[in-house]
């Protein structure tokens, strides 16, 4: 009866052994992997990732800076608003009165480009994801005054405020609505007291800085 028990733990022991023996075999023929931390994708500061959302044109707008020095300026550009932040009106017809936006405005003016019929270039949109676009732009019916007026109007952010010859000027208006720096500054749609002379250094703010107070002359700023 011992002896049958000896045998019997025996076999078991020899039966384990080869079973964790060729288990650890095969594993070791198995091939090495190391597991990959899934990514989450950057996060990035909503006020701020605006910033780069045309970037990937930046060389382009650098070769039609050189090919093309004409264009509106401010002057013009604040022709079509009524005031500064103002939505701009609607200055050419519009094919399908029943259209509210989206692909009808996109088509032109997502990355604009030159309408021979217009005679223009057509603005970039800062805003392409506000897809009801005459929710907020209305067409020109006029170019006159409902009624002659000798208000002087809302005075406009201005320009050329840097701390020294050769800085970076501040940025004299507000970010919201604006996140998308490529739209307004860059092609030949700028107006060219602000296109930009160098599209391709993509982090704006790293250098412009927001304007806290409006400035009228440097010596505001020294104070
Ligand atoms: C065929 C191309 C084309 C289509 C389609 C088009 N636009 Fe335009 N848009 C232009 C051009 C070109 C200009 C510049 C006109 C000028 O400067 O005289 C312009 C100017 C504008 C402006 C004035 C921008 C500024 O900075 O003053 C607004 C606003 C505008 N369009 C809105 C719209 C809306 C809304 C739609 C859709 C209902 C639309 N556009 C469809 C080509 C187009
Ligand atoms: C919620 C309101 C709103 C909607 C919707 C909207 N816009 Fe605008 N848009 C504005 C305002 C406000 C400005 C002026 C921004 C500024 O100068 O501060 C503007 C500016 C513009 C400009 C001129 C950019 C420049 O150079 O100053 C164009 C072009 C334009 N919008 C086209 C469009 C198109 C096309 C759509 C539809 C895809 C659209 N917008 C939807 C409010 C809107
Ligand atoms: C909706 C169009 C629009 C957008 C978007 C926009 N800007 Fe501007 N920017 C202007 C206009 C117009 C001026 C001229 C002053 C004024 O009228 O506000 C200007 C002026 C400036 C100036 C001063 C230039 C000088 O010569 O003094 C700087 C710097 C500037 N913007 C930087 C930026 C940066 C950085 C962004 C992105 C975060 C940006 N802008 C987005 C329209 C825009
Ligand atoms: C590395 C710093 C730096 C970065 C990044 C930068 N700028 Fe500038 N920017 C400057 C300096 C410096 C000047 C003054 C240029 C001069 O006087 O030669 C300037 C001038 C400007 C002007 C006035 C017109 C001109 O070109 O002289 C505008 C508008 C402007 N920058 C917009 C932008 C925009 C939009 C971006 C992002 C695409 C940007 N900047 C990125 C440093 C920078």
């Amino acid at each position: 009866m011992k002896r049958l028990y000896f045998i019997g733990i025996f076999a078991l022991l020899t039966i384990t052994t080869i079973f964790i023996w060729s288990k650890s075999y095969y594993a070791q023929q198995e091939e090495a992997y190391v597991q990959l931390a899934v990514e989450k994708g950057v996060a990035l500061i909503p006020s701020e990732k605006g910033v780069f959302e045309r970037s990937e044109f930046a060389n382009d707008y650098g070769t039609m800076r050189d090919d093309y020095k004409g264009g509106r300026t401010l002057e013009t550009y604040y022709d079509n608003r009524a005031f500064h932040g103002a939505p701009p009106s609607i200055p050419h017809p519009i094919v399908n009165e029943l259209t509210m936006g989206d692909k009808s405005c996109l088509k032109c003016h997502e990355n604009g480009g030159y309408v021979a019929k217009f005679k223009a270039f057509t603005p970039v949109v800062p805003h392409p994801e506000k897809v009801n676009c005459r929710q907020c732009h209305v067409p020109q019916k006029t170019k006159g005054l409902f009624r002659p007026t000798n208000g002087k109007g809302f005075p406009t952010p201005s320009i050329n405020n840097e701390a020294f010859v050769g800085g970076p000027p501040v940025i004299p208006h507000q970010i919201q609505l604006h996140e998308n720096c490529l739209a307004c500054h860059a092609g030949p749609s700028a107006p060219v007291e602000i296109r930009v002379l160098h599209p391709e250094r993509s982090n704006c703010r790293q250098c412009h800085v927001l304007n806290n107070k409006e400035m009228t002359d440097i010596g505001d700023f020294i104070r």
